[in-house]
Order: structure tokens, then C-alpha cells, then sequence
């Protein structure tokens, strides 16, 4: 008893000393503590002023596909057709950005729990590792926080933080769902104004998105967001003078291409579904 009460005492005491400590090095700026967090960005590394929600357009990103392998969801049976992520970026407003600040190198271990959202919704198209800010080669993953999530202090304080804000605001600000709510679906065949795609975003999420094409097909669309993840105009975003709708690098009409074979094809999947099924029931019943 005795000895739990010097133990409280002793630990009441400490806490000023320990809370003083603390405010010594922030006031100092430069606590390098802790693996996996990120560390204030001094002098070098402006702060950056806003959000852009890359998002990928499987249909568009795997036009190109030669190669295939398990990373590469080009080439899943089931492979998406809805925009994923390609990155949650830290840019400044005059168009620039940070990129490779200082932090810890990628660990997958860190964002092990999330792995399974992160396979569906933020896949890689490629079988190429990508660089990483270490001149080493890295997974999309890796690419992503390396470069752009160790930019991202300090709203964002580590990897783990990073990925899962960056599915959160994806899963909160549903750009396929708007799209295909407007009309605008996959699809070989249909061309789709720019100007509807850009406003059917602008009225759900009141702010103007940045759209880059290849050729006539989407290839990315991205979505702005304040420091607070509140939606903003991009800054370099779509531009409407004398009638005329410019975003990137797009033409006056777009298209959405279905994926080559799989996504966006229900019958397919359908029929995948099926199959799945009866090679379940044939096998339950030839063990019974
Ligand atoms: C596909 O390849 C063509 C020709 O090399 C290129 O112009 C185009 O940008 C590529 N598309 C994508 C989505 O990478
Ligand atoms: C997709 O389909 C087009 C036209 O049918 C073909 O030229 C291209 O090689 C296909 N790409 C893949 C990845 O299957
Ligand atoms: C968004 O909306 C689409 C179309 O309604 C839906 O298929 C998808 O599951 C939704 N969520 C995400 C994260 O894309």
C-alpha cells in the first residue's frame, strides 16, 4: 500500500517535468523520436496548402497491357470498373508540389490490417515496381507514401494514418457512384461531354476536379480537398471560357472504356459467379 502511494506521488511529480520536456522540443522544433512517424519538415519543405484524391480509370489505365501477374489488376478475373486510387497528394496552389520529404521508408507491415480494401480499391495496373524516393524500387504502395505521404504533415503523422485517410475520403466522396447516377458509365462505344462529367462532380461535391485523358479515354479524374479534407477547387483544375470546357489534356468528348475481357462485363462475372457455385455444390456432394 505504502509503496503504491510513493509510487503515485513520484509519478504526479514527473508530470510537469515530462510535460515540460515536451513543450522544450516543440518549441525547438526537431524531435526525431519514434520510428514511423513523420518529423517536422524544417526550412527546406514548405508546408503544403491542399489534397488532390488522384483516381485511376482501370478501362484507360489497362488499354496497354502486355505483361500480366498477381500484382497487375489488369488482369484479375474480376478487375475493377469503378475509378480507383492512384495516390492522395500534397500540392501547393501554384500548381507545384513537395515530394520525398523527410520520414520513414515504407513498412507493409504498418498497414497490414488494410490490406484487404487497399488490394480492391487501390490496386497497381503494372507488373513494374515503381521508384521510390531511395533510388530503390518499390511497390505502388511504397511510390505513394514515399513520395507523396511523407508531404502530407502535418495532418498526416504516419503510414498507417495515410492510407487509411486516404480510403476514407475516397469511400466518403464516391466519384463513380455521381458518374454513373449522371449516365455517364463504362462503356466502348459512348462519348460523354466534358462539361457534364465536370459539373454531375460539381454538383455532388460543390468543387472542380482536374480530368486527365489519353486520347478521348478518361485516364484519371481528381478531386481537391482543404487541409480539413472539406472539398476545394483543384488548382489547376478545369477551366471554362467562352463556352468551351478545357481539363487537361482531354477533347471536348470522352469516353469511359470498359475493361478489356472482364470489368464492367456482369455477364462475365455472372457467369463466374455460377461457376464458382457449382464446382462448390459438385464438390460437397461427391464427398457426401
Ligand atoms: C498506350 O500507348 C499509347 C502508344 O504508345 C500511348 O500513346 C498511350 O498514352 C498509352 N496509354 C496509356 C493509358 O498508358
Ligand atoms: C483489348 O482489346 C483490344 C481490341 O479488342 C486489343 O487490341 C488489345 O490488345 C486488348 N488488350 C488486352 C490487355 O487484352
Ligand atoms: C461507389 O459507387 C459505385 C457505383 O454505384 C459502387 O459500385 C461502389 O461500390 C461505390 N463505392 C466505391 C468505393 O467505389
Amino acid at each position: 500500500m505504502a509503496s503504491l502511494k510513493i509510487k503515485a506521488i513520484f509519478c504526479m511529480q514527473l508530470l510537469p517535468l515530462l510535460i515540460g520536456a515536451f513543450s522544450v522540443i516543440r518549441i525547438n522544433g526537431s524531435w526525431d523520436v519514434e520510428d514511423g512517424l513523420l518529423r517536422r519538415q524544417t526550412g527546406h519543405q514548405r508546408e503544403f496548402d491542399y489534397f488532390k484524391l488522384s483516381l485511376l480509370w482501370p478501362g484507360t489505365a489497362c488499354r496497354n497491357t502486355t505483361k500480366c501477374c498477381s500484382s497487375n489488376a489488369c488482369c484479375r478475373s474480376n478487375s475493377p470498373s469503378i475509378f480507383t486510387i492512384h495516390g492522395l497528394w500534397a500540392d501547393y496552389n501554384d500548381g507545384t508540389w513537395p515530394a520525398c520529404c523527410s520520414g520513414p521508408q515504407f513498412d507493409k507491415e504498418q498497414i497490414s490490417t488494410l490490406r484487404k480494401p487497399m488490394k480492391k480499391y487501390w490496386p497497381s495496373f503494372s507488373c513494374k515496381a515503381t521508384s521510390t524516393c531511395h533510388h530503390e524500387k518499390g511497390s505502388f504502395w511504397a511510390h505513394e507514401w514515399e513520395k507523396h505521404g511523407t508531404c502530407s504533415y502535418p495532418v498526416v503523422h504516419d503510414e498507417y494514418e495515410y492510407f487509411l485517410m486516404t480510403l476514407n475520403v475516397y469511400f466518403k466522396y464516391n466519384v463513380t457512384g455521381v458518374l454513373f447516377e449522371a449516365g455517364y458509365v463504362p462503356s466502348n462505344s459512348e462519348k460523354y461531354p466534358l462539361g457534364g462529367i465536370i459539373s454531375a462532380i460539381q454538383n455532388a461535391f460543390h468543387a472542380t476536379p482536374e480530368l486527365i485523358c489519353s486520347g478521348d479515354a478518361v485516364e484519371e479524374l481528381r478531386i481537391c480537398f482543404y487541409k480539413d479534407l472539406q472539398p476545394r477547387d483543384c488548382a489547376s483544375g478545369s477551366i471554362i471560357k467562352s463556352g468551351r470546357v478545357s481539363s487537361g489534356s482531354c477533347p471536348q468528348y470522352v469516353s469511359l472504356p470498359v475493361v478489356n475481357g472482364s470489368g464492367g462485363n456482369e455477364q462475365v462475372a455472372g457467369f463466374g459467379l455460377k461457376l464458382c457455385f457449382a464446382v462448390h455444390l459438385l464438390l460437397i456432394f461427391a464427398f457426401i
